[in-house]
């Protein structure tokens, strides 16, 4: 059996409208389909390492609601481990608003509800899952205080600490010391190092002022560029798989779910990468979030490049 993965986040329910084109501030416009999906950064790359084959637990916080507890069926039926998924009474389950163009560009407002009561002691709660786990991962939709707390302890068990800093904000230097990985796309990438990535030797810079944070790991997505990564001191950049787009909602979730599933499968670094870049890409060509995340089959190589050649 593979080592077991270990992710500490948010789940939403998220409400999608099509639209030609997003709206300007203060704009009305009259949109496409309105569709109702389950979501959240979390919930996403819980469900995508559960698909593509990983031994996952899922700490998080749920509103007592009929979200709530639908959200926690459908993890237990993706075959995650949900122990660790407490339900408060205090805020309602975590919502997003999604709207995505024809271009399969996205704009997400995320009302966070019962995500941001997940607390140190909620992780106090989650030792033992975090003792019997390899690899924990985390995101930015749940309070930076229970994401450092959680990392310090991951990490001072030994087990590798990957970090998607998704949505940006700022991050104090101790938190990035304790980090195994970092997984960061372009936007992300330009708001921790100060540099506008705009080619091979921007993105170096910013990896480096990354790295030198004291992070282990760095990698960086570019979309339909591929993704970039700097480990123990040299730079790599694995090409991108060309789809046509839909939706990009939830590509960075299934890429660092991916990564950790072929991580704990002993795979190196890179080739966790040109794993996860193919996952990403099956991922927008799919409408949703979870509606959208991959199976294992779907992106075993021989499969995969024959349906996309
Ligand atoms: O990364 C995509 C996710 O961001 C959506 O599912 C939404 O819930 C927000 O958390």
């Amino acid at each position: 059996m593979s080592e077991r993965i270990v992710v500490i986040g948010s789940c939403n329910t998220d409400m999608v409208i099509n639209t030609e084109r997003l709206p300007r501030p203060g704009e009305t416009i009259i949109g496409g389909n309105f569709f109702m999906n389950a979501g959240g950064k979390g919930a996403n790359q819980a469900v995508a390492a559960a698909r593509l084959g990983g031994n996952v637990c899922f700490v998080a916080k749920v509103g007592n609601d009929h979200f709530g507890s639908h959200s926690i069926e459908q993890y237990k039926a993706e075959g995650i481990d949900v122990e660790q998924i407490s339900i408060e009474n205090e805020l309602p389950s975590g919502v997003a608003l999604i709207m995505v163009d024809n271009k399969g560009e996205n704009c997400i407002s995320v009302a966070s509800g019962a995500n941001s009561l997940l607390a140190p002691k909620d992780i106090d709660k989650a030792e033992g899952m975090i003792t019997h786990g390899d690899i924990v991962l985390m995101q930015l939709e749940t309070p930076i205080e229970t994401v450092e707390y959680a990392a310090r302890i991951a990490n001072g068990k030994g087990k590798k600490v990957i970090l998607n800093p998704a949505p940006a904000l700022p991050l104090p230097d101790a938190l990035f010391e304790e980090l195994y990985m970092i997984i960061a796309n372009e936007t992300e990438a330009e708001f921790f190092s100060g540099v506008k990535i705009t080619d091979m030797d921007s993105v170096c810079r910013a990896a480096d002022i990354i790295s030198n944070k004291g992070v282990d790991n760095v990698v960086i997505t570019l979309g339909s560029k591929g993704a970039f990564v700097k480990e123990n001191g040299a730079y790599h950049k694995v090409p991108s798989i060309k789809v046509k787009a839909v939706d990009a909602t939830a590509a960075g979730d299934t890429f660092c779910g991916a990564v950790c599933v072929a991580l704990a499968e002993k795979k190196d670094i890179l080739e966790a990468v040109e794993f996860a870049n193919r996952c990403a890409a099956v991922t927008v060509t799919r409408m949703g979030a979870q509606s959208s995340l991959p199976y294992r089959e779907e992106v075993e190589k021989d499969f995969f490049v024959e349906q996309h050649k």
